[in-house]
């Protein structure tokens, strides 16, 4: 799968997207090696901070199906002027399984740009960081 065909995966979420208080559609569609693709879009909630975006989304799908160590690209598409970046968040969940995850971020005009996630989470926080505590 191109990285152009895995952005078009992560638009073609946006018709799923429940965002009736940001108005902002978000989609996701992460890329397993295998070739499997689990996709997302954000879910807001009128009790605002239990939002969930659109890359945890497709995230918890992936985990939840048995696939939490292949993964090899993540799309994510917002309609805005600006690349649609992960969330601190996001960054976090998926450093998890993936630190060495590549991201596409596309803007609403289509165009997307791409960067590790060790690139957008330096010195991040992952499972290896709690090695040796007693
Ligand atoms: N959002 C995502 O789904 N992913 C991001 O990377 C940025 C933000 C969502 C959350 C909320 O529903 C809306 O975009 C506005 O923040």
């Amino acid at each position: 799968m191109t990285d152009q065909e895995l952005v078009a995966r992560a638009f073609s979420m946006h018709r799923f997207s429940y965002a009736p208080y940001s108005r902002f559609p978000v989609g996701a569609a992460l890329l397993c090696r295998d070739g499997t693709v689990f996709t997302g879009c954000n879910v807001e909630n009128a009790a605002f901070g239990s939002t969930i975006c659109a890359e945890r989304t497709a995230l918890l799908k992936a985990v939840s199906e048995g696939h939490r160590d292949d993964w090899t690209t993540i799309a994510i598409a917002g309609r805005g002027g600006d690349y649609c970046w992960p969330c601190g968040s996001c960054r976090q969940m998926l450093y998890e399984f993936a630190p060495g995850l590549r991201v596409l971020a596309a803007r609403g005009d289509g165009d997307f740009q791409a960067a590790a996630l060790e690139e957008l989470l330096p010195h991040g926080f992952g499972p290896r960081s709690l090695e040796g505590n007693k």
